[in-house]
């Protein structure tokens, strides 16, 4: 079994620099499929002697499809990052790219534009007291244009789908806290944005409405529409549907925990018949470094007889191995391949091709050196690997 120290070959698609450094990259190995790319934004309030920093050095990148929920004590700044994420606010110092725009950049009619494509979800919903739940709806779908019946149909059935399907041509006053929450969610999705920012939008709601609003932003972030999802709360059950949590403290994000993405690679890699019996933490360091690779069925990985300067787990879809034209074996779920050759000085021995389409975790050179180098438990797995691979022959 292809097995040690491992890689890809030198023909394989480039891995993105800058993506192999961080834990979101995992899940997105282009920046365009970023929904939000923050890099040191800061920001103030006040003037002269009453200015005071609330913000300090915020970084954060969502990708298109993504769930997060951020967390954070009350005043540490989340209602701020938001409101600069949606071109509510100017931004002071930093950079900031939303859906592709450049937020510092934009003019009052940029920002305007840009806020279109949002559907903002927050506390004060400000329904017009004399529309029915419907009209309070379908008058947002008018920002959009398209024609009546089908505004009509979409308005209704996301009514429908927050069950408030029996009360469209209710007012607001008859309706209760928990309900005009959710004709106010209704207004914020109707048009399709393709991100939603909800500051503390189960608040007012009891259980089983939160986990209706949350069931219907998840199946929105996982369907065609990819729209991608930043939710601040507090709301434990809330986390159920994320894919990542991010905490702030006193102005800064403290913590960007493990996306679905590190996750499934983490399975992955507990899998692994060489990594077996290494611990959680040296798997989740190896789980965080490594990128997503798509291959097509029929393409090839590896070649033998090149060199190797990386290691593929696999994350679904089968692959075969021959070695010389001859029919080796085929590999699946959690079974690597490719080797790192420069540890061993020899060729790749096998030629690994995708059999169905295929979703591989990929560990470049630098990071497996590096995960050594800080990592003893790892370490010596590879040189006893390296040393049985060296007697092998
Ligand atoms: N309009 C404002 N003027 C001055 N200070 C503000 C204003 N809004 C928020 N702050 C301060 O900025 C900090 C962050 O607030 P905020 O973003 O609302 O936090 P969170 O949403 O996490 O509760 C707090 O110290 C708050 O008092
Ligand atoms: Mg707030």
């Amino acid at each position: 079994m292809p097995d040690g120290p491992t890689a890809d070959n030198h023909h394989g698609r480039a891995t993105d620099p800058e993506a192999s450094q961080t834990l979101l990259a995992v899940a997105r190995p282009t920046a365009k499929e970023l929904a939000i790319r923050a890099e040191g934004v800061n920001y103030w309030f006040g003037e002269g002697d009453a200015r005071s920093q609330v913000l300090f050095d915020n970084s954060l990148e969502i990708g298109r499809g993504e769930v997060v929920i951020m967390t954070g004590p009350s005043g540490s700044g989340k209602t701020t990052l938001l409101t600069l994420i949606g071109a509510l606010r100017r931004m002071q110092q930093g950079s900031l790219a939303v859906l592709g725009r450049d937020v510092s950049q934009l003019d009052e009619r940029g920002a305007v534009e840009l806020r279109k494509d949002i559907g903002f979800i927050f506390q004060s919903h400000n329904l017009f007291s004399s529309l029915s739940a419907m009209e309070n709806v379908r008058m947002a779908t008018a920002l959009k244009g398209g024609p009546v019946r089908e505004m009509n149909e979409r308005s209704a059935g996301l009514l429908e789908q927050l069950g408030l399907g029996e009360r469209l041509d209710h007012l607001p006053s008859q309706l209760s806290g928990g309900q005009r929450q959710r004709v106010a969610i209704a207004r914020a999705l109707v048009n399709g944005p393709a991100l939603v920012l909800a500051d503390e939008p189960t608040a007012a709601l009891d259980a089983e409405s939160g986990q209706i609003v949350l069931g219907l932003l998840r199946k929105l972030a996982d369907g065609m529409e990819r729209t991608t999802v930043l939710i601040v709360t507090h709301d434990q059950r809330v986390i159920d549907h994320a894919d990542r949590v991010v905490s702030m403290m006193g102005g800064r994000i403290i913590n960007n925990s493990m996306t679905r993405m590190a996750v499934r690679i983490t399975r992955a890699l507990a899998q692994s018949e060489i990594l077996k019996g290494l611990n959680e933490a040296t798997l989740t360091k190896i789980a965080n470094v490594m990128t997503v690779e798509e291959r097509k069925k029929g393409e090839t990985i590896v070649s033998e007889g090149e060199p190797g300067d990386r290691y593929y787990l696999i994350g679904s879809g089968v692959a075969e191995v021959t070695r010389g034209g001859a029919y080796q074996e085929e590999l699946y779920f959690g079974e690597g391949f490719g080797r790192i050759t420069s540890f061993s000085g020899r060729r790749l021995e096998n030629t690994v091709r995708a059999k169905t389409d295929m979703e591989l975790y990929v560990l470049v050179e630098p990071d497996f050196r590096r995960i050594m180098e800080s990592d003893q438990t790892f370490e010596s797995r590879v040189r006893s690997l390296l040393m049985a691979l060296n007697t092998s022959q």
